[in-house]
This record gives C-alpha cells, structure tokens and sequence, in this order.
C-alpha cells in the first residue's frame, strides 16, 4: 500500500548515478506494496537549492527508463550530501497517472516536496482553507496538502526548523500516514514521521555507530500522564529475529562523521545497505541535519520511552531475492519445506512433544482462564484462522470465534476485559486488523499479536504474540505465511492442552504429525508438473468452484481466494455442505470443480457432495489422499497428497491450490507477483 524510500548520504560522496540508483532499487523492493505509478524527488544543483521531481505513471521500470533516458542529467555530478526521496503508489485519491504520483510539492517551485502512504481523512478541509488562501491545487491526491501546508506555515513562520515545521503540519493531519519530506530551503535535512502507517531509519556508517539508542526529545512533559490499561506489553514479544544490543548508552551519532541514511516502508529496502534500523513509533519526528538524526515528539505521555533501540535485523538479503525462480510467489510456494520448520523451530521438541511459544508463555495462565478466543484477520491470514479453528475449539475447550476485521469492526462487536484477542497478520500493518486490534485493546482485552514482520505496528501493540518466522514474503499473494500463520496456530492449541492428561494422544499424534509436515509438503511440491497439466486445460475458463467441508473448508476459500486474485477468473470456494442449499445450481458438464475429500471424519459428507456433483454431471477434480482409489473412482483427475492428521491435512491440499493459481495466472499472461489493484500491505480501511 504505496512504498515509500528516501536516501541521505552526508559527507559521503555520491554521483548522482549512484544515488538514482539508490532510489530505484528501494523502489524495486518495495514495489510489492503499490505499483500504479512511481516518482524521485533529488538535487537538482550541488547545494541543494533546486528540486528536480521525476515521475511516471506504471511500474518502477518505467520510471527507471523514465530517469535513465534523460540526457540532461549530469549523472556524474557529484554530491558531498545530498536527500534523495521515492514512492512507488497504490493509488486511493486520484486514478493513476503522473500528476497524482508522489512525490507532490507545494508548488511549481518544488519548495518542499514530500511521499506519503497512508490516507488524510481530514484533506477536503485543508484543501479547501488552502484554495482560499491562493494555493493552486495539481493533483487529485490528499498528499498534496501536505506540501501545499508545509510551505503555508513556512511563509508565515520563516523561523521554525524544517522539523518543527513538519510538526506544526502533521498536528493538522487526521487518518494515516508515514511521510518523508523534503525542502530546498532546508537543504541536506530531511524530516520523517509516521502515524497508522511504518516507516523505518536504516542508518550506516564505517565507523562505529558511537550509540545504539537514539534519545527521544520531547517538546513538552506533560504531568497528567494516565495509564490506558492493566497490562504491561512484552518488549520482546515477535522479537525473535533480533539481536538486541548490551549498551545503554545515550548519546548522539558522532559528530562530522559520513554517514548514510534510509528511510523506508519495510527493511527488506534497506537490508542491502545496512541491517541497523531504528523502527519509528507512530507521532516520532525524525530529523536529520548536519549528519545526525534526532527524534522528537510533540508530547510525553505514560507509555513513551525515552529512546528508540538500534536493532540489528537479522534478515538476509537472499531471503527478498528470487533466485533462479521466474517469481516471488513461486519461490515462496517452493519455500514452504523450510519455512515451516523454521516456524517450528525451538519450539516443537519432537521427541519430549514439549511445545514452548516464548512470546506467549507467561501470558499461558491468562488464556486459559479466559472467556473465548477470537481470531481476527483479513484475506488468507482469516482463512488461516478458520483453518484453525476446529482444533483450537477440541484442545483448549473454549468458544472460539473467528472474525474479518473489517465487518468485525462494523458491527461494534462487543468485547469484554477476559477475552483473549488474536490478531493475525502477515505484513503486522493491514489497517482494518490493527483497527481491530485497538478496538479490542480499549476495552481491556488481551492482545495476542501473530505477524511475520519483526517491528510492525501490530507487533508493537500487541500484548504479546508469535512471531511466525516465515521469512520475508514478497509475493502479494500470500503462500508461505498461510502455512506458517496456521502451525502457529496449531501450536498454540498444543501449548494450551499441555497439562491436560486425557488429550495426550490426541497432542502426540497432531506433533508427530508436525514433524512430518516438511517431507511431505516437499511431495506435494513434486505435483508441480501435474498441476501445470491441471493448469492447461483450466487455463482458459471463465469460473472455477472449489469445495470441501470440515478441516478443509479453509483451504477451499483459501483456494479460491488464490485463483481468482492471481488469473482473475471468477472463482468460488464453497463449503460443501452448503452446496445443495443453492450452489449445486452452476454445476453442469461444463463447470470446472475441485473437490477436496480426505479421509476425516467429515468424508462420508464429502462423498455425498461428490456424488451430488457427478449426478449433475460434473467431472470433479479431486484432491485426495495417496493411495485413495476408491475416492479417485469418482474423478475425471486427481491430485494424491500424503496422509496426515486430520487438522494439519489442510497444510498439505492448499498447496496444489497455490500451484495452480499460479500456473493458471502465468498461461493467462498475468504478473504473478504484482496482481493487478492489490497490493502487499494494506494499510487502508
Ligand atoms: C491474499 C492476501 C491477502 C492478505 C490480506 C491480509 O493472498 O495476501 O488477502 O492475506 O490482505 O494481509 P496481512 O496478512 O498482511 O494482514
């Protein structure tokens, strides 16, 4: 949901080559969250007091073909410190196209300019105080406001700092954003801030960073700090790709030294250049001025801390490259061997069958003494919760209620203090889970947080939670955190159950079960020239209908889910007990379906369906279990997964599902990774 990225070099020669190149590679890695249109903001002389802006509507390679065809850059011009800020878009307000790419400025000048994700709910108002006030509006976007603000206070309070103006701006802002703005009266700064919406400080420097705190400052203390709640938060809740630091000193970055800044949506734009960050909280006001950053905030209140931890991340940067695969997804897909061990690593003992969720563990008795369980999340991170939700119900014997956040938070849902709230998110930002989350916050709940990205904003405000080790997911089309949010989940149930005698059994076949998982999902992956033969014959159709019941209804909306985002076929996930209670009415000769029947305890059911189906002559394509002949009697084609308990079998059928979104979608000519109006994270409501 739009990727912004900013690069400041500061007593460190850069050519402009270099530092266009800069620019377009964060914009390629960020490109899986917005890729509608793309622009720069650089120096357009040596001392910074000319902007030159560039933009393009389409993907970040046509932006790139944009700057590099320009033959009146002088790309080998040389700067000692220079700011250099990019966007790549998911547009909002304003179609897109050039004039409502980012960044937008405050006039033709380009006196300030500025890139921003998120969405200003209050923009008609200031737009229309600042029409009065003879600014003259180009785009369509609520961005401009920004720019167009910023250069109102400036004219009228010339003394402020370039950070206090961004201060007095974003005090008029309402709605969410991440900003990063610049200014050819303030040359070399560069003032950041975020509020609903991440943003990140990558910063690098040869010599030794001589702190790993940044102070934060604050404008004023205010006495009548109150305490929202009961709870204290984890700190290291979801921190375990972090290696936290042993100093405490405070003291600022070195004076006089080079240094290199980054300011990004998410680290994998940054890990190429350093894995030293410093995740910004939301109303942080970072500044950099002659070299050094400072954060500021506007207020104190009873939650601040009075610094910001430079973590070392422990990201790699093979983990956002593709590799030898033609894409993300694909490699994601093809990740899932190892991204589930990596969910169950120092977690699962295989042999003792001790299960430990560091994150959670204190919080244990809390749970289990709790009214119910509610698993909120949207798109596949749902799915995964009602993928889950049979078996928490058996293990931890409590209601539990699964939710989108999005018409859970329409419906005001009653919440109450012992309800134990799970928020389930791959990016840790989608708006409507994180609205979700402090909904449920406020009314006193326990917040258990299950993300796969370490620093996100639901991570942060969680009370504490899993972290799902997945690896960075690129692909907008989620694949691997699927099967790494549903072993979370699993896991939970098994830490729940744990001390209960007379559900040993049960828990020692799901965790010999887990321990399969790896191997056999590498079968699964051998399928691949199976389902491309699937994937031809399908490839041209207009609809699809996946069905199953019980374990598997998840997998076939997960399915379906995958289908249609990725060939953008029209395609339907269908609990097959619902089938004759009207669906069964689009099933002919000519109705692609796909039926998932494995041998649980729901099969009988799944014959009947099956059997429903092949009455109206349909020729079901079957996912079933190896070796199931007398299922595959019924099947015009199969699919053979290998057996494993009932609840994790869902792990092992939706992966055919993501192969065959994918096959289709690559035979339709469609771009796997950056499907057409989505985007990663969706930091909109
Ligand atoms: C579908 C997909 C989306 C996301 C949804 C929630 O493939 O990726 O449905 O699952 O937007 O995103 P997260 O998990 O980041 O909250």
């Amino acid at each position: 949901m739009c990727g912004i990225f900013a690069y400041l070099n500061y007593l460190e020669p850069r050519t402009r080559q270099e530092i266009l190149e800069c620019l377009i590679k964060g914009l390629q890695r960020l490109e899986y969250r917005g890729y509608d249109s793309a622009g720069v903001a650089i120096d357009a002389d040596v001392e910074g007091k000319q902007i030159e802006i560039i933009r393009r509507s389409g993907k970040v390679k046509m932006l790139e073909d944009t700057i590099w065809s320009r033959q009146d850059l002088d790309l080998e011009q040389s700067f000692n410190s220079h700011v250099g800020i990019a966007h790549t878009r998911w547009a909002t307000h304003g179609a897109p196209s050039e004039k409502n790419s980012h960044p937008q400025r405050s006039d033709l000048t380009n006196e300030f300019v500025v890139v921003h994700n998120g969405i200003l709910t209050n923009y008609k108002d200031i737009k229309q105080f600042l029409i009065k006030k003879d600014h003259e509006f180009e785009s369509d976007t609520d961005t401009e406001v920004i720019g167009k603000l910023l250069k109102h206070i400036h004219d009228n309070h010339p003394e402020l700092t370039f950070r206090e103006l961004v201060e007095q701006v974003i005090q008029q802002l309402e709605g969410a954003f991440a900003l990063v703005c610049k200014s050819k009266k303030y040359p070399g700064q560069c003032v950041a801030t975020r509020r609903g919406s991440p943003l990140l400080v990558g910063i690098k420097s040869k010599t030794h960073l001589a702190t790993d705190y940044i102070p934060v400052m604050f404008s004023k203390d205010t006495d009548k700090r109150t305490k929202s709640e009961h709870r204290p938060r984890q700190p290291s809740t979801l921190s375990s790709n972090i290696k936290r630091s042993d100093t405490t000193q405070f003291c600022p970055l070195g004076e006089d030294k080079e240094v290199e800044y980054f300011f990004a949506s998410d680290a994998s734009a940054v890990i190429e250049h350093t894995n030293r960050v410093i995740f910004l909280e939301d109303d942080d006001v970072a500044a950099v001025s002659d070299g050094n950053l400072t954060i500021h905030r506007m207020k104190r209140t009873i939650d601040d801390t009075t610094s910001r931890e430079i973590i070392t991340l422990k990201m790699e940067i093979q983990q956002i490259m593709k590799g030898n695969y033609s894409s993300f997804m694909q490699k994601e897909i093809f990740e899932q061997p190892e991204s589930v061990i990596n969910t169950m690593r120092g977690r699962v003992n295989f042999d003792t069958e001790i299960v430990i969720l560091g994150g959670i563990k204190d919080y244990i008795p809390e749970i289990k003494r709790c009214r119910r369980l509610l698993l909120i999340g949207c798109g596949t991170s749902y799915h995964s919760a009602i993928a889950t939700r049979q078996i928490l119900e058996e293990l931890t014997e409590l209601p539990v209620m699964v939710e989108l956040a999005s018409d859970f938070l329409d419906r005001n849902t009653p919440i109450f203090r012992d309800d134990v709230c799970f928020f389930i998110s791959q990016s840790g930002e989608t708006a409507d889970t994180l609205m979700a989350l402090r909904y449920c916050r406020m009314r006193g709940a326990l917040i258990v947080g299950i993300t796969n990205t370490v620093g996100s904003s639901i991570c942060r405000e969680s009370h504490c939670g899993v972290h799902i080790n997945a690896g960075p997911e690129i692909g907008v089309a989620s694949t691997k955190a699927y099967t790494s949010q549903f072993i979370s989940l699993i896991m939970f149930a098994l830490v729940m159950c744990d001390d209960r005698i007379s559900m040993q059994p049960r828990r020692s076949e799901i965790i010999q079960g887990l321990r399969a998982l790896p191997e056999q999902i590498k079968k699964v992956l051998e399928l691949d020239e199976q389902v491309y033969d699937l994937a031809q014959k399908m490839y041209q159709q207009k609809s699809l209908l996946v069905m199953g019941r019980g374990y598997n209804s998840a997998t076939c909306l997960e399915g379906a889910l995958k289908i249609k985002e990725l060939t953008y076929m029209h395609s339907e996930g269908i609990i097959s007990g619902e089938l004759k209670h009207g669906p069964l009415a689009l099933v002919d000769k000519a109705m692609p379906v796909i039926m998932i029947v494995t041998r649980d305890p729901v099969y009988p059911k799944c014959m009947n369906a099956l059997q429903q189906v092949t009455a109206r002559d349909g020729r079901p394509v079957i996912i079933c279990e190896k070796d199931d002949t007398e299922t595959q009697k019924h099947a015009y084609l199969s699919l053979e997964v290998p057996h494993n308990v009932d609840c994790l079998q869902g792990i092992l059928t939706v992966i055919p599902l993501q192969l065959l979104s994918y096959h289709i979608a690559v035979l339709r000519g469609c771009n796997v990774d950056c499907p057409r109006n989505l985007a990663k994270s969706v930091t909109v409501e």
